[in-house]
C-alpha cells in the first residue's frame, strides 16, 4: 500500500524531507525615511513599522544588522513635492542623504533604493502628467536623473517600481554611461494595480490625488501578460525580476521562476502585512505561525528573495530555531 505518512512520522524525518525553508538570507526589509528631525511615527495600519527621520534611524538599523538581515529597501518621504518629483534627483534630497548616511555608518548593509516618483509628486502619480495620465516617455529621462543621483550617493542596487515601459533599459544605459556599470537592477517587472498597497500609501504619503494607477500597473485578471512584462525587463537587462504583490499572485511567481533564468523576488506588501497583524491583534490567528506559513508559500511558489515588513520578526523566529 502507498503510505505517504511514513515520511511524516517524526520531526527529524520531516526535517530530512522538507523541500522548502525560509532563511534570513532571503529577506529584504523595507524602510520609510522622512525628511525632518525627531520623527519616529508608527504607521497606524502597519503596527511595528515606522517612518523615521535620519537622526532616529540608528536603533532600527542596529537591529537589522544584529539580526543578520542582508539588505534594506529605502523609500523616501520628502518635505517638498512638486509636479515632476524633482527632489528625486536633488543631491540633497532625502533619499540621497539617507543612502550616504547609511553607507557611511553601516557599510556592510546592502542598500537598495526604490526608484519612483509617487512619494515626490504633488499629484501622487509615478511620473510626469500630460492629459490626465502619466506620460511614459516624458518620465523616462527623469528616471535616469533619479537613478544617477542615487548612484552618486552610493547605493548598492536600484529597484524601479513605476511600471513605465522602457524603464529598465533607460536605467541600465544611465548607469553604464555614468560610471556605474556594476549597480544591479531589481525590477518591479510584474506589478499589479492592487488594493493591497493601501497601507503603504498612507505610510509613504503617495496616494494619487486623482484617478488610479490602472494605466500603468497591471490588471489583476491577467496571467499571460505577466510573462510579456517579465520578458521585456529581462531583455532590457534587469538582474532580478520582481512579482508584486506576493500572496494573491503565487501563480505568477511560479510562472516567472519557470520561464526566466533570473533570481525572482516578491514583495509581501503592506496590505498582506496589515491583515495578519490585525487578525493577530484580535486574537483570531496565531501570528507567528501564519506569518511563517505565508512567507513559506512564497518560497514554495519560487521566490528566491522576499521583501517583507516581517523581516525582523522572521529573523527572530529563525534565530530561536
Ligand atoms: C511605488 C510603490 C508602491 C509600493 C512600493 N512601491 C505603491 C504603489 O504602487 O502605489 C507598495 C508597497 C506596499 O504596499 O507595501 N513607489
Amino acid at each position: 500500500m502507498f503510505r505517504t505518512r511514513r515520511l511524516r512520522k517524526t520531526e527529524n524525518i520531516r526535517r530530512l524531507v522538507r523541500e522548502n525553508k525560509l532563511s534570513v538570507d532571503d529577506l529584504i526589509y523595507p524602510l520609510f525615511i522622512e525628511e525632518g528631525e525627531n520623527i519616529e511615527t508608527e504607521i497606524v495600519s502597519m503596527p511595528g513599522i515606522y517612518r523615521f527621520s535620519l537622526d532616529k534611524i540608528s536603533k532600527e538599523l542596529d537591529e537589522v544588522v544584529a539580526l543578520n538581515i542582508p539588505a534594506i529597501l529605502l523609500f523616501g518621504i520628502p518635505a517638498l513635492k512638486d509636479e515632476e518629483g524633482s527632489e528625486t534627483w536633488n543631491d540633497e534630497g532625502i533619499m540621497q542623504k539617507a543612502v550616504r548616511f547609511i553607507k557611511k555608518n553601516y557599510p556592510s548593509l546592502y542598500v537598495i533604493t526604490d526608484v519612483c516618483f509617487c512619494e515626490y509628486t504633488s499629484h501622487g502619480h509615478c511620473g510626469i502628467i500630460h492629459d490626465n495620465d502619466v506620460d511614459n516617455d516624458a518620465t523616462l529621462p527623469n528616471i535616469a536623473k533619479q537613478v544617477i543621483a542615487q548612484a552618486k550617493a552610493g547605493v548598492d542596487m536600484v529597484a524601479p517600481s513605476g511600471m513605465m515601459d522602457g524603464m529598465v533599459q533607460t536605467i541600465r544605459e544611465a548607469l553604464d554611461n555614468t560610471g556605474f556599470p556594476n549597480i544591479p537592477i531589481m525590477s518591479y517587472a510584474v506589478k499589479y494595480s492592487s488594493a493591497f498597497y493601501g497601507p503603504f500609501r498612507d505610510a509613504a504619503d503617495s496616494a494619487p490625488t486623482f484617478g488610479d494607477r490602472r494605466t500603468y500597473q497591471m490588471d489583476p485578471s491577467n496571467r499571460d501578460e505577466a510573462l510579456r512584462e517579465a520578458t521585456f525587463d529581462d531583455q532590457e537587462g534587469a538582474d532580478i525580476l520582481m512579482v508584486k504583490p506576493a500572496l494573491s499572485y503565487l501563480d505568477i511567481i511560479r510562472d516567472v521562476k519557470n520561464n526566466f533564468d533570473r533570481p525572482v523576488a516578491t514583495y509581501n506588501v503592506s496590505g498582506e502585512y496589515a491583515m495578519i497583524k490585525a487578525a493577530a491583534q484580535k486574537g483570531w490567528i496565531d501570528e507567528e505561525r501564519v506569518m511563517m506559513e505565508a512567507l513559506l508559500s512564497m518560497k514554495r511558489a519560487g521566490a528566491d528573495i522576499i521583501i517583507t515588513y516581517f523581516a525582523k520578526d522572521v529573523a527572530k523566529v529563525l534565530m530561536r530555531k
